[in-house]
């Protein structure tokens, strides 16, 4: 009686257990090759009938087997990848926001879309000086940084405002700044004056979704129009990209501070203008600093390269789990 009844509330455990599971459907059966006797000479392979053993034992596998289908299944129906693209790269869709006072700061689609055309270059390593890398640095480049970025749309205002700081108005329709578009599935890159001589920022992941992109100074925005030497090859905006892609100066911000990137030479703070190779740190083993990276703050002529761990760095904000994998999801 006791036996009984315990076996009573095992089934019925076992039963509203079952209950919550989804139902699942049932793994494939292949043929009844069990059945058959294979011919004398004939090769067969054992894995099916040596899986129907193992669930037999341990139901729970079956379980497991009908999540890995189901993933699967998404993978090839590109369900919560659809942004991922078949060669394991990524598009990004990109809205400028233009803030103009005068003619000439409501800058033109060429300007915009040289900008675009820039990033792309600089992250798929096309950029023509990227063979100006030094033997020394060559084999710790990054190639493809494996990100297509796709011109979205434009939104253009009129403002009164003469400049912007880097309190985020620009990013404010209620402080009289544009109200980003889609944040967590398009990069919004804001242009408009900055005072104080800042060529642009950005927000690193982690931050509000309504703050979230880049800004960048209408004279420092694209490769044409109202750009200024030495800042004129778009540059600011693949650094400051590479920082909305969680990439540090290389200075790591501090006299031969880290910029948690381990291929990268320790630099003892950040270098300008057009620096004479090479040019040795003073930090610790005196290495050659990579003067010429996107995250130093050189002229725009004078960087040209990200690191494979700097692109390990970024790829890590779009995987699962990843600050910006929002991007990678339909
Ligand atoms: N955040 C940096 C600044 O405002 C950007 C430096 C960009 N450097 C460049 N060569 N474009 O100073
Ligand atoms: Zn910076
Ligand atoms: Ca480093």
């Amino acid at each position: 009686m006791k036996k009984l009844t315990l076996l009573g509330a095992a089934v019925l455990l076992f039963a509203s257990a079952c209950q919550k599971e989804k139902p699942l459907t049932t793994l494939p059966v292949i043929g009844n090759q069990e059945t058959e006797t294979p011919s004398l000479g004939e090769r067969r392979c054992a894995s099916y009938e040596v899986l129907q053993e193992q669930i037999s034992h341990n139901p729970s596998l079956a379980r497991r087997m009908e999540e890995i289908e189901r993933f699967t299944q998404d993978f090839i129906d590109n369900k919560g990848n659809q942004r991922l693209l078949a060669d394991g790269t990524i598009e990004i869709p990109v809205v400028v926001n233009v803030l103009y006072k005068t003619t000439a700061q409501n800058i033109s689609q060429t300007q915009i879309q040289s900008q675009i055309d820039r990033l792309n270059l600089d992250f798929k390593a096309l950029n023509t000086d990227y063979n100006n890398t030094p033997a020394l640095f060559q084999s710790l480049r990054s190639g493809s940084m494996g990100i297509t970025f796709v011109l979205s749309s434009v939104v253009r205002k009129s403002t009164t405002k003469t400049s912007w700081t880097t309190n985020d108005a620009m990013k404010k329709t209620s402080q009289g700044g544009i109200d980003p578009t889609t944040p967590t599935t398009k990069l919004n890159l804001w242009v408009c004056n900055l005072s104080g001589g800042i060529l642009g920022y950005a927000q690193f992941p982690g931050g509000s979704s309504t703050t979230d992109g880049v800004v960048i100074d209408d004279n420092a925005f694209g490769t044409t129009g109202t750009v200024s030497a030495p800042y004129n090859l778009g540059r600011t905006a693949t650094h400051e990209v590479g920082h909305w892609l969680n990439l540090r100066h290389i200075w790591g911000d501090a006299t031969c501070g880290s910029d948690l990137v381990n291929d990268t030479p320790n630099h003892n703070t950040a270098n300008y203008g057009c620096p004479t190779y090479p040019h040795l740190s003073t930090c610790t083993g005196t290495p050659v600093e990579m003067t010429m990276n996107y995250m130093d703050y050189t002229d725009d002529a004078c960087m040209y390269m990200f690191t494979a761990g700097q692109k390990a760095r970024a790829a890590a904000v779009f995987i699962t789990g990843g600050p910006r994998n929002t991007f990678a999801q339909l």
